[in-house]
């Protein structure tokens, strides 16, 4: 199995799921630099002989011919993620997520894998009354990285209907968990609250999210790397009990013996939406999946890791910048280790 994006957030835990379950995982990643400190996350898998690490970027289709021919099944989870980044840097979104995509599925078509799950996000339906949304709404993305992954799906599903590649397109909401990125809203709030300093809240603190608890993701992404009939469809992966970020706040603060300090109120920041809440049944029914995770359990499980996992060491120093010392590591060949050798020692 191929995993891209195997270093990010959702990547490495669920290579570490895939490799406990006794699979063969190979993970590319081009470990860019958007963020530190995520080689941390692959140090136990690295660990498995059941797992390789190509690194590379996905922008290289020769490479992706190279390491996906003959694949099982590609998850693909390389992107470039954030909503307020791709408002800074469109063309990069872009070039990422959607030539980035076309080049994992004319190497997956071509290689003939078996099935390609792709990772797409709540983000392309845009602004939403107050209610579920089901597949069958019309998306209306309102950032550049709602577009790059609307396109990615639509290539998915073209791919599928062109060229018979068996394709899903997974939307995923609000994912959070052990190793959330660190540009997400409850690891800056529970970052800022261990350290006793008021919670920054975008907005009036009413928006709304629907929380999907990780564990619940991988599962999500388990079942369609196996489930029948999918047909390049795409699929809500929703909690589908969406609450408001001053709820979440207040919870976080009651998780972390916090609950004195007061939030500070900042302005809306651009290409955010202001409610998201997807319906599950869908995948529910096509993956015989359901989402079990609930948000003060999810929470809890979240401080509990970033209070006493070791990966925090990189972790509490990640930041949302490029140069970072990623960047000094920087080789023009792609290459193949499945040892914690050198490549990997030397970055933590
Ligand atoms: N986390 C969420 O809440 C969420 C929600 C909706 C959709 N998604 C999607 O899920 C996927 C995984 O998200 P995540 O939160 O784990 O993000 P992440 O940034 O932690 O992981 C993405 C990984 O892709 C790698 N990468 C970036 N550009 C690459 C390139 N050109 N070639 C090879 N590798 C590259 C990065 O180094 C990183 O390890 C993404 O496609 C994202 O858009 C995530």
């Amino acid at each position: 199995m191929i995993i891209t994006g195997a270093a990010g957030f959702i990547g490495s835990n669920l290579t570490e799921h895939l490799l406990q379950e006794g699979h063969e995982v190979v993970g590319i990643d081009n470990l860019d630099d958007y963020y530190s400190g995520k080689t941390m996350f692959l140090e136990r898998s690295i660990e498995d002989s059941n797992f390789s690490m190509v690194r590379g970027d996905i922008l290289d289709l020769e490479l992706m011919k190279k390491t996906m021919k003959g694949a099982d099944a590609v998850v693909h989870l390389a992107a470039q993620a954030g909503v307020r980044f791709s408002v800074r840097d469109p063309l990069k979104s872009h070039m990422v997520n959607v030539v980035g995509t076309l080049n994992v599925l004319i190497a997956a078509a071509e290689g003939g894998v078996k099935r390609v799950v792709n990772s797409s996000s709540s983000s392309v339906y845009g602004n939403i009354d107050q209610r579920p949304v089901t597949e069958t709404d019309e998306p209306r993305p309102v950032s550049p990285y709602a577009t790059s992954k609307l396109a990615a799906e639509i290539y998915c599903r073209q791919f599928h209907e062109l060229y018979g590649l068996d394709t899903v397109s997974l939307r995923y909401f609000t994912v959070y968990g052990p190793r959330q990125r660190p540009d997400m809203a409850i690891r800056i709030f529970t970052e800022r609250i261990l350290n006793g300093l008021p919670p920054q809240i975008f907005g009036d603190g009413e928006q709304t999210r629907d929380f999907t608890y990780i564990d619940d993701v991988v599962a999500a992404i388990r079942s369609a790397m196996i489930a029948p009939d999918l047909k390049g469809a795409a699929l809500n992966i929703s909690g589908g009990r969406p609450i408001t970020i001053n709820r979440l706040v207040q919870e976080l603060k009651e998780v972390c013996g916090r609950r004195e300090l007061e939030p500070i109120y900042l302005p809306p920041q651009a290409g955010d939406v202001n409610h998201t809440w997807g319906d599950p049944s869908l995948a529910m029914k096509l993956l015989g999946w359901k989402p079990r995770i609930g948000i003060k359990e999810g929470l809890r499980r979240y401080v509990e890791w970033y209070r006493t996992s070791e990966e925090r060491r990189t972790y509490l120093g990640a930041q949302t910048m490029p140069g970072t010392s990623l960047a000094r590591l920087a080789i023009s060949e792609p290459l193949i280790h499945n040892q914690m050798d050198g490549l990997f020692s030397n970055m933590k």
